[in-house]
């Protein structure tokens, strides 16, 4: 094993439900195995400017329950250019920690593979992020809470569809991909999502009015993956407006809502395993992975690919939205 003894954690990009279980997971796992642990706070950013502590057992305390990250997080220009990840590297040195866990998103990860090959630093990364799109992992950090927050705001905003007899978009978050419109829209029982994954195959708006999806009801409720692509939730109900003015449109935008909240089972669950694999992923001599989870089975994923892959979604899930839609 490389000579570790100290452990930098930080966490950085979009806050995600399950970071605090993960931070208490990586603090308690590397301080039973023998290893000293820095808290980084403010991300990447504070790595620049040496916002770091020392952590004991206390400090990840009562954190298991709560949402976004104890840690703070940012996302850092500075750390993106060559003289910004000098003065971080200087940072470790001077802090003397040896290898670092970053829990984040893509973006998170891409800076931490950039960092680990510029400086030759064991780093290991732990996918924390509601949007679900990193490659070679079932699922990442906060991605089941956000559901779960997506789910209950529908269920709400359904009482008012129906009484007024109404079509609602909801535009909910996922950067460019559509796991959250998509399984969001199987959970709430929505009529259908508009998802980024393929705009290019086919109008999906188009699609949904030529097939009749208020076949059974006078109110529908579609799930808008956010995106440039399809103009959001926003875009479908203008040109709703302009072409198909018999319907009586609705937008909302679920927005930050989604990534807020005591985190799930699952994702207290899923953070407390990756967070000690992470530690175990370092005693193993892996450097430059992704821990993920592949069919319950904690994998570890190289950055290149967990950043570079398209996470695919399962196609089978639009036709099962599009069945118990009839
Ligand atoms: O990556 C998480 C995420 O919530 C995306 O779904 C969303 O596009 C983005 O972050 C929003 O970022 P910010 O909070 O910086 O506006």
């Amino acid at each position: 094993m490389a000579d570790i003894k100290c452990v930098g954690i930080l966490t950085s990009g979009g806050d995600a439900p399950g970071m605090n279980a993960a931070i208490r997971a990586v603090t308690r796992s590397a301080i039973y195995n023998g290893f000293q642990v820095k808290g980084i706070y403010r991300g990447y950013k504070g790595l620049i400017s040496n916002e770091i502590i020392e952590f004991r057992t206390n400090n990840v305390s009562n954190i298991i329950q709560q949402g976004g990250t104890i840690l703070k997080t940012a996302r850092s220009q500075e750390f993106m250019t060559p003289e910004g990840r000098q003065i971080a590297h200087k940072t470790m040195l001077q802090e003397g920690i040896d290898a670092l866990v970053v829990i984040g998103g893509d973006g998170s990860l891409t800076g931490a593979r950039i960092f680990a090959q510029e400086y030759d630093i064991p780093v290991v990364g732990i996918p924390g992020t509601i949007d679900n799109d990193l490659f070679g992992t079932d699922t990442t950090i906060g991605y089941d809470t956000a559901l779960n927050t997506i789910m209950q705001a529908v269920d709400k905003i359904r009482d008012t569809a129906t009484s007024h007899e109404r079509l609602f978009f909801i535009e909910v978050m996922g950067r460019d991909a559509g796991f959250l419109a998509l399984n969001g829209a199987i959970a709430s029982g929505s009529e259908a999502a508009i998802i980024p994954e393929i705009f290019t195959e086919v109008d999906q708006l188009e699609e949904l009015i030529n097939n009749g999806f208020r076949k059974s009801k006078n109110s529908s409720i579609v799930l808008v993956a956010e995106s440039e692509l399809t103009g959001g939730a926003m875009g479908m109900a203008e040109r709703v407006k302009k072409e198909y003015p018999q319907y009586d449109v609705r937008v909302t935008i679920l927005g930050h809502i989604q990534r807020g909240g005591s985190p799930s089972a699952y994702d207290r669950i899923l953070a407390s395993r990756m967070g000690a694999a992470a530690i175990d992923a370092l005693m193993d001599d892996q450097r430059n992975v992704m821990i993920g989870i592949q069919n319950d089975q904690i994998v570890y994923i190289p950055f290149v690919k967990a950043i570079k892959n398209h996470k695919p979604i399962n196609r089978d899930l639009l036709n099962t939205l599009r069945i118990l839609s009839i």
